[in-house]
Formats: C-alpha cells, structure tokens, sequence
C-alpha cells in the first residue's frame, strides 16, 4: 500500500524536494501527502506548492513556550492527511519525547555529519575546526535524543583543506540528496508498524 508520507522542512527544502522527486518513480512505495513548514517564509514551502503538494504552516511562534500546544497544531495539521511516515528534512525545532514516541518508528531525520558525531547545529565548521579530513551526512529514525535515533545509512565527503562550512555544506548536501530517498524507499516499503496517532 502506498505510504502517505508527510515531509516537514524550515528552509529551502532541498532535501524535501529529493525526497519528492524520488518519490515519481513507479515502484515507489510512497506518496508525498503534505508539506509542513514551522517558518511561513520558508521557501521550500513555494517549491512544494509548485508540485501540487498539499503545505500547511504551523508556526511555533504562536505558541509561544508551549511545546505541547505546537505539536498539537502539527497534530491537527497530520490528521487529515492520513499520514503513515514523517520525514524531516531541515526541520529546525526540537520535538518532544511524547510527541517523537508516538511517531515510533514511522519518522526519520537526515543529518549533515557522520553521527555519532556532531550532534546538533554547525556540523560542518565543527568538523574543518577538529581537522576532520572526512565529514559526511546520516539518515537516522528519530527518537527522543537528539540525533541519536538507529543510524540506517551514511555517506561521506572529503574535507578539502580550503574548505569553509559553505563549500563543505554544499558537498555534503548534494550526498544527503542521494541517500534521504534511498533510505525512504526501504522504510515505506517495510511492512507497517502499528498506528499509535496520527
Ligand atoms: C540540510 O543540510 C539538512 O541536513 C539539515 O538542514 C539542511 C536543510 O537543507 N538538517 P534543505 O532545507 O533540505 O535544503
């Protein structure tokens, strides 16, 4: 059965629109079913929307401090969607565990850095500062520690010695647009986990 799969972005949505071309392909077990963006600007959101995509912004701003009262709009947003997989793709909020525990299984994240290492934000400046001669990117299942959900595939890049974090991130992005749809080809076309929500 075809997996409706729901992509959230904050940015430019690359990698949302890797994932969406992707997802084209015949035998292709998923669908792109909604774009959800935290940031009303974001233009990835105009990109999606240029793809017939349904989008929906749900900005953190309105709720202020209340994490639970943002993840509810989300939850709201979800709803009608039908949706079976998340997948972040450059998704600049932190989800909270309950949230995170109900999408078991079912979200993934993808990551500028070879996690384990560099959790969190400046990966590509903290791999030239630590003289890494390799940097990379990782597709991982996200659960309640950041960054630190089963990693199920990686590439890497060389750093070159000229490198700033621009023209790394840049090297790094154009692997992260190859792996994020091979790695949600195989997880949509998993048998599917148990619905908790959504
Ligand atoms: C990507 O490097 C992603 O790994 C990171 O944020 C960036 C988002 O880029 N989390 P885009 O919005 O997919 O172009």
């Amino acid at each position: 059965m075809t997996k409706n799969v729901a992509i959230f972005i904050s940015g430019g949505g690359s990698n949302m629109m890797a994932l969406v071309q992707a997802m084209k392909a015949p035998n292709f077990d998923a669908k792109p079913a909604l774009v959800l963006s935290n940031e009303r600007l974001a233009v990835g959101l105009t990109k999606a929307k240029l793809q017939d995509i349904p989008t929906v912004v749900v900005d953190h701003r309105q709720h202020g401090k209340n994490r639970m009262a943002f993840e509810e709009a989300i939850g709201r947003a979800l709803k009608p969607n039908d949706i079976d997989i998340i997948c972040l793709a450059g998704f600049m909020r932190i989800l909270s565990a309950g949230f995170i525990n109900n999408w078991r299984h079912r979200m993934l994240n993808i990551h500028p850095s070879l996690l384990p290492k560099y959790k969190g934000l400046d990966t590509h400046q903290r791999a030239i500062d630590a003289g890494d001669k390799i940097a990379g990117c990782s597709v991982h299942e996200v659960t309640a520690e950041l960054d630190g959900g089963p990693v199920l595939e990686q590439a890497s890049v060389p750093v070159r010695p000229n490198d700033t974090g621009a023209t790394l991130a840049a090297r790094v992005l154009v692997e992260e647009h190859r792996i994020y749809p091979k790695v949600l080809r195989t997880f949509a076309a998993r048998p599917a986990p148990s619905k908790l929500f959504g």
